[in-house]
């Protein structure tokens, strides 16, 4: 048999060592020195963010954003229920409620109409997953929002690189979080950042985000010493992390224009699949560009999901689902509430099928994986 094809590969730049050489030499091995400073930078410019802020995770920069938020006991976040636990921790963390609704069965992001219906007086904020690093309508999303006066969060954890309309995915809402966790375009083994869009938020992020304290102006000579001002955390990264990650923020777009081929690859090669009926592609709506982060197919039952598993891996293929819905898991039902019909969701969960998409996989391996999950997909359908 062939060498098989793994799910996912980290990438790795080959300018990582150099620049985690240059940070132990400067002795400078906590955040916030000159490693995180041009990691931040070029999160900044390449997003239009008004500030970035490393962290040691997308979860970090999502708790952070609902303390940003204000989300206290009593009051509710609107959710997919088709996204990652700690989105919904990230509120519950606060005391607040996460409200699971309805997706667009097209594009897996959340419905803005199921988002509207259940708005209501203790509704503080809306969180829009962009799944695989495909937009989700922040037009209209925003609409509800301004409407209401709430506080938009992207989960854009997927979407470096990402965008609508010209403007970088978790730049558009009020905050966002984007993760480098391994299994991410770029990576830093664990990282995420928090992007900051609403100036008006930028002072207290930075006080929540270095542990509580207003360190960040007595590193700037505003105050004589720093002290405890607010409920904040160690959100942080370290320098070593940013000297990594920073080797791969600057391979960015090579990584990303790689794996979107590969994306392009798959999508062109499954276009008669889905015509026949067989499987259903990603959609891409009008003005997004995606970052290649995931290609899945959505199989037409969970049965056929599970045997088209089984039959990839047996020829060396492996693939893989992805969120289990989070209204139906053991924490969901504890901390959260489901609104309305989340059909499609449980539809959607239990169909959907990942295909091993990393930059190193050669075009040989992607011509491997095209034909095995062709024969499958006709076998099964
Ligand atoms: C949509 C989404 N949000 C948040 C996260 C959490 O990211 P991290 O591992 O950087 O905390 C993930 C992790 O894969 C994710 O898929």
């Amino acid at each position: 048999m062939s060498e098989p094809i793994p799910f996912n590969r980290p990438f790795v730049s080959g300018g990582e060592l150099a620049y985690l050489e240059q940070a132990i030499a400067a002795r400078n091995l906590a955040g916030g020195g000159e490693f995180t400073r041009r990691c931040q930078e070029w999160l900044r410019e390449r997003t239009g963010a008004s500030l970035a802020l490393l962290s040691h995770s997308a979860t970090g920069a999502l708790e952070a954003a609902m303390m940003l938020a204000e989300l206290g006991p009593g009051d509710e976040a609107v959710m997919p229920s088709f996204g990652y636990p700690t989105m919904a921790t990230a509120a519950v963390r606060q005391g607040a409620t996460p409200v699971f609704v309805e997706i667009d069965p097209a594009t897996l992001n959340v419905d803005p109409e199921r988002v509207a219906a259940v708005v209501g007086e203790r509704t503080k904020a809306i969180v829009a997953v962009h799944y695989g690093g495909i937009a989700c309508e922040m037009g209209r999303l925003g609409e509800i929002a301004s409407a209401n006066g709430l506080r938009v969060i992207e989960d854009a954890a997927h979407c470096l690189l990402a965008a609508q309309d010209g403007q970088a995915l978790g730049s558009i809402g009020d905050l966002g979080a984007i993760s480098f966790h391994e299994t991410k375009n770029v990576t830093c083994g664990e990282g995420g950042v928090l992007l900051v869009n609403d100036p008006a938020l930028a002072e207290r992020a930075q006080v929540i985000w270095d542990k509580g304290t207003n360190r960040s102006q007595f590193l700037r000579g505003e105050v004589d010493r720093y002290t405890w001002v607010e409920v904040g955390s160690s959100f942080g990264a370290s320098e070593l992390t940013a000297a990594f990650l920073l080797a791969q923020l600057e391979a960015a777009e090579e990584v990303t224009a790689r794996r979107r081929g590969i994306w392009d690859r798959y999508h062109a090669a499954f276009e008669e699949l889905e015509h026949e009926g067989r499987a259903q592609r990603p959609a891409t709506p009008a003005g997004s560009l995606h970052n290649g982060h995931v290609y899945y197919l959505v199989l037409p039952s969970e049965a056929i999901r599970a045997a088209f598993i089984a039959r990839l891996r047996a020829q060396g293929v492996a693939t893989v689902f992805h969120f289990v819905p989070l209204h139906s898991s053991p924490a969901g039902e504890r901390f959260g509430r489901a609104e309305g019909s989340l059909a499609h969701t449980e539809e959607m969960a239990g169909r959907l099928v990942r295909l091993p998409l990393f930059a190193e996989l050669s075009d040989a391996d992607v011509e491997r994986v095209i034909e095995a999950t062709r024969a499958a997909v006709l076998e099964l359908t």
